[in-house]
């Protein structure tokens, strides 16, 4: 029997919460399916630590992870220690130290949860954001001068490379290959970024030309956001840099219900180090510890991590079952329901453990 390594960074607010029912359902389904095994190792990394010790992580943090098949993240940020501290403290080092450039965020509308968009339905936003995630606006480049001055200056650099613009391109193509649909919408804003943006447009009109089976097109960010809400169905597969992707996310995540039900994979697509899988949301300060965070997200994200170890059977499994379980109308206060983590968690474990082989 296999059995897979899975680092848990359960985090802060409501990530332990998610966290701790997505280990649940992951033992039942692999009990259920018997071909695998998961062997967890938990890690207290996080904003209690940064209090503790002054970092979220240790140094060696990210070699410690590179021995897992996987790693499987909550959420990482608190009301008392600054978002730049957090993210920069733990998540970003993870990706950039593991080269997960790929961010994949699959959005659809699963049965018995409602968008607020009116008319639209499971089946009429089906959607995957393709995020770069290792350079872009989040690069960590830029400084601070004069700081308190009246001259005081923050710059805040965008880095864009030839190397990972292509990488992000040809993924996005493969991705949008692999759809029925075999439709790609480039994001960009090469109206008013005319260096950068414009290489990344470029480089897409480059790297189509491998894929004369994928039909494409382009589309400032500004406009974007319109045709998301407008003509959802006109968009399938979704290429954009780090920051439009980041935003444009949260908002494919409103529009399919919550964001508690919006997963994501970081991925190192060359499988040289081990890939992390999250729910898009963060620690949500306003239902920490109320027991009502919806794991929707995080078992989304979970069916996502064992697709990508080779176990898609049972990621088809976990995926009928939550499904399931949203279509009986067992749901959490985001999505319109009243029932608790725990009634949700149950319900899906409920599910794996009824259906047939
Ligand atoms: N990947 C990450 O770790 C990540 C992502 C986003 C934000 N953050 C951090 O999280 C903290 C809070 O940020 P925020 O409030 O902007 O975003 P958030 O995602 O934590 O919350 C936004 C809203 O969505 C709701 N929500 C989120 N997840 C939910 C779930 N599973 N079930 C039900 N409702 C849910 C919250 O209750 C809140 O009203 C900040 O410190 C931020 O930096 C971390």
């Amino acid at each position: 029997m296999k059995s897979y390594r899975i680092a848990s960074i359960p985090g802060d607010g409501i990530g332990p919460e998610v966290i701790e029912a997505t280990l649940e359902v992951l033992g039942v389904l692999a009990t259920r399916d018997g071909g695998f095994g998961l062997d967890v190792t938990g890690f207290d990394w996080g904003s209690e630590r940064y209090r503790r010790t002054g970092a979220l992580m240790p140094k060696d943090g990210v070699e410690q992870l590179k021995r897992f098949d996987a790693i499987l993240f909550g959420a990482v940020g608190a009301p008392d220690v600054p978002d730049h501290v957090t993210l920069w403290g733990l998540r970003l080092p993870i990706c950039q130290g593991l080269d997960q450039y790929a961010n994949v965020r699959p959005t659809r509308i699963l049965p018995g949860i409602a968008s607020p968009l009116a008319g639209i339905g499971a089946g009429d936003l089906d959607w995957v954001i393709v995020r770069e995630n290792s350079e872009g606006e989040y690069s960590g480049h830029g400084g601070r001068a004069h700081r308190g001055l009246p001259l005081e200056v923050g710059t805040e650099v965008a880095i864009f490379t030839r190397a990972g613009v292509e990488r992000i391109m040809r993924f996005a193509f493969e991705t949008a290959r692999s759809r029925p649909r075999k439709l790609l919408t480039v994001v960009t804003k090469s109206n008013a970024q005319r260096h950068g943006m414009v290489m990344w447009d470029e480089i897409a009109e480059e790297v189509s030309a491998e894929f004369p089976d994928v039909t494409w097109d382009k589309m400032l960010v500004d406009a974007m956001t319109v045709r998301m809400v407008k003509n959802p169905r006109s968009l399938d597969t979704i290429v954009a840099t780090n920051l439009h992707a980041d935003i444009l996310s949260d908002l494919a995540g409103a529009l399919a219900g919550s964001l508690g039900v919006a997963p994501t994979a970081n991925l190192d697509p060359t499988r040289r180090n081990p890939s992390m899988f999250e729910p898009i949301h963060g620690s949500g300060f306003d239902i920490t510890g109320k027991g009502i965070a919806n794991p929707v997200a995080s078992f989304w994200t979970a069916a996502m991590m064992l697709e990508h170890l080779g176990e898609a059977a049972s990621a088809g499994r976990l995926m009928r079952a939550v499904e399931k379980v949203c279509a009986a109308g067992i749901l959490t206060p985001d999505v319109g329901g009243s029932a608790t983590t725990r009634e949700v968690t149950e319900a899906v474990c409920e599910a794996i453990r009824a259906a047939n082989a």
